[in-house]
């Protein structure tokens, strides 16, 4: 599908209000969307695990506006209260949408969202949030146009959720989501993400994610930023190479069920990752002290037990601990006695591998 393909022809019904509510789920990338063009048009492809209890839920009551020559109207509330503070990103998103949703412009919508995670946890908000109201949008313009499929749905509310934040596209569907042209993955977009296509062994079933929730605070560099530094960053080409090297990698990976070799890529795209970061003109880091505590401690634990327990990170000292369904007793354990401590305030959550959003 092209771009084109999402400018909708005249809507067949007409509806005067309504009201759509979704839950929407954050995802974790193992194959790192780190440097984009414009429109979050991503430099490399990648590939997330969506993940389950870390959701958004947004309701969207909307009704027909009297005049609507001038800009959008809406209200937003975020837990209960009204939030001034987020109301510009929600414009800009109206804005980049409203060539593909053209309806937005003629209803005042109420938006009324919350977080199954506490909104200072450090844990970004923007993929659940952002694919959540896409998803309302969506269903929205199924209401004006019932003869949408249920795959263009999905690939029309991937669309317009990475025009608002690129990650989000992976979290409308589950359980592995592929972002980017990769010409090795059949149905591959930059456009939207897609449910990986291929074999996945049962191994990778029920994986669990738990966050360890290192640094709450508000990072320095944001990720807008981050990728933007890609651009004239002097590793930036071998990275995007080395990306689209992973994802042909997983595919055997995936199928095979070998745990060995993923724990060696899911890593190394971690690491690598925050390398870009220290590289970029001007530098950064987002890792703490805790963060390469937690690594070790996880290193010297698989050394000594064999376990397949393996780490992630996104842009943040958050560290994201993966491990297969069979081995939760002993990895928990092995959270609980050896790396809680270096979480702030002790907090962390217990997440695991899902299966998309969905309408409530
Ligand atoms: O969607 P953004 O612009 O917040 O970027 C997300 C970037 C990473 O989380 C670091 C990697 C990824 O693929 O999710």
């Amino acid at each position: 599908m092209i771009e084109h393909d999402f400018i909708p022809e005249r809507y067949s019904v007409l509806i005067d209000e309504g009201k759509t509510t979704w839950r929407s789920p954050s995802n974790i990338a193992l194959v790192k969307y780190w440097g984009k063009k414009e429109n979050q048009i991503p430099a490399n492809p990648s590939i997330s695990f969506t993940l389950d209890a870390c959701a958004t839920t947004t309701s969207v009551s909307f009704k027909k506006r009297d005049h609507f020559d001038e800009g959008f109207s809406f209200e937003l509330f975020f837990e209960g209260k009204e939030k001034e503070d987020f109301k510009p990103k929600i414009n800009t998103f109206f804005k980049r949408v409203e060539k593909y949703v053209p309806f937005i412009k003629e209803f005042h919508f109420t938006i009324e969202t919350s977080n199954s995670f506490p909104h200072s946890s450090g844990i970004a908000s923007s993929a659940s949030g952002m694919s959540a109201l896409a998803l309302c949008l969506m269903d929205i313009e199924k209401k004006l146009r019932p003869e949408t499929t249920q795959d263009f749905f999905n690939k029309k509310a991937s669309f317009l959720a990475r025009l608002g934040s690129g990650s989000a596209c992976r979290s409308i569907e589950g359980d592995l989501v592929q972002w980017g042209n990769h010409k090795e993955t059949d149905g591959s977009s930059d456009l939207y993400g897609i449910k990986y296509p291929y074999q996945v062994h049962e191994v990778f079933k029920n994986y669990h994610d738990t966050i360890l929730l290192v640094d709450k605070g508000q990072k320095q560099v944001s990720s807008t930023v981050g990728h933007d530094l890609m651009h004239n960053h002097p590793f930036a080409e071998n990275r995007f190479a080395q990306a689209h090297e992973n994802l042909t990698k997983l595919k055997s990976v995936f199928k095979a069920g070998n745990l060995y070799e993923f724990i060696k890529i899911v890593e190394s795209e971690a690491l690598t990752l925050h390398a870009m970061m220290m590289m970029s003109d001007p530098y950064f880091l987002l890792m703490k002290p805790n963060t390469l505590e937690i690594i070790n401690k996880i290193w010297a634990f698989r050394e000594a037990s064999g376990s397949n327990v393996c780490f992630t990170l996104d842009a943040g000292a958050n560290v994201h601990v993966l491990y297969p369904e069979k081995e939760k007793t002993e990895v928990y354990q092995f959270i609980k006695d050896e790396l809680v401590v270096y979480c702030e305030n002790g907090q962390y959550l217990c997440d695991r591998i899902g299966y998309g959003a969905n309408k409530l």
